[in-house]
């Protein structure tokens, strides 16, 4: 199904891994609707739309290819961090879940299913408690953010040697893309970067781009990648297993919890943005 709200039109999506796109001609999808993306020998990339005329603006950022099937208001978000060379930046690959985007952002805020889906590595029983954090939608750059997250991890990241308390800052930046702060294993003063890229192809079915921009020096690239990849195919089985599928957006029954406060501020700024594909409102 083709979207139809211009909120998530006018936005920039990943829909490749700039590095693996061949010369030639492959295809692609977003928000329902087919593309093509054709590289020339030169390494020039030009992506086409079904049904259009005109090429699609691209643009290459953090390793990917973005389009966007409308008029996208800013540029892509910045991650300052990405720009700091000490960095390990760590592409993920694409991984395919039969779920709403919305979704798939909503599953990366929650802390609260650290314990049960990732136990023994970003959770454990019995602390599974969700201490306060804050939430806000920040108006000058139109993003939400929570900050003051903390959670008791038993190996938060792979560099990890032992549990730790866990501090997280999240932002999310449009409604498909988010990333992640998180305590550092090796630094005491900066924050490992976790980016979540979303590219919905329906309104139940999308692939997602994780991308980490590290501090650490020791681990192999490939036992990094596993490391995420083993986390989000854990997140992935409890994506597809959610029902209904696409987001609920009707004013909700059930009394929040602390846990869902990230949740209740990405549902209302969706909202407010006229969100509709991937949810309940999608009109059919
Ligand atoms: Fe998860």
């Amino acid at each position: 199904m083709v979207a139809t709200d211009k909120a998530s039109l006018d936005q920039w999506y990943v829909i490749e891994t700039e590095a693996v796109i061949p010369i030639g001609t492959m295809s692609n999808r977003l928000l329902g609707v087919d593309l093509k993306v054709i590289r020339s020998d030169d390494g020039t990339i030009i992506v086409h739309a079904e049904r259009r005329d005109e090429p699609l603006p691209t643009k290459t950022r953090f390793g990917f290819l973005w389009t966007t099937l409308g008029t996208p208001e800013r540029d892509i978000f910045p991650v300052p961090e990405t720009d700091e060379p000490d960095r390990r930046y760590v592409p993920c690959g694409a991984v395919s879940v039969r779920a709403s985007g919305l979704r798939i952002v909503e599953n990366f805020l929650d802390m609260a299913h650290f314990p049960f889906v990732h136990t023994d590595i970003l959770g454990a029983e019995p602390n599974t408690e969700v201490l306060h954090y804050n939430v806000e939608i920040r108006r000058d750059v139109d993003e939400v953010w929570a900050t003051n997250c903390q959670f008791f991890q038993p190996q938060a990241a792979l560099s990890a040697t032992d549990g730790l308390m866990t501090q997280y800052i999240y932002r999310v930046m449009t409604p498909f893309t988010t990333l992640l702060y998180k305590t550092c294993p090796n630094s005491s003063n900066r924050w490992d970067v976790i980016c979540l890229f979303v590219q919905p192809l329906d309104p139940d079915r999308c692939r997602a781009h994780p991308v980490m921009y590290l501090i650490d020096d020791v681990s192999a690239t490939t036992e990094l990648i596993h490391f995420q990849q083993l986390i989000f195919l854990q997140d992935r089985i409890i994506l597809e297993n959610q029902r209904p599928v696409l987001l609920p957006m009707e004013p909700r029954r059930e009394i929040p919890t602390r846990a869902d406060a990230s949740s209740i501020a990405y549902r209302r700024w969706l909202k407010e943005k006229g969100v509709t594909y991937g949810t309940s409102l999608q009109v059919v």
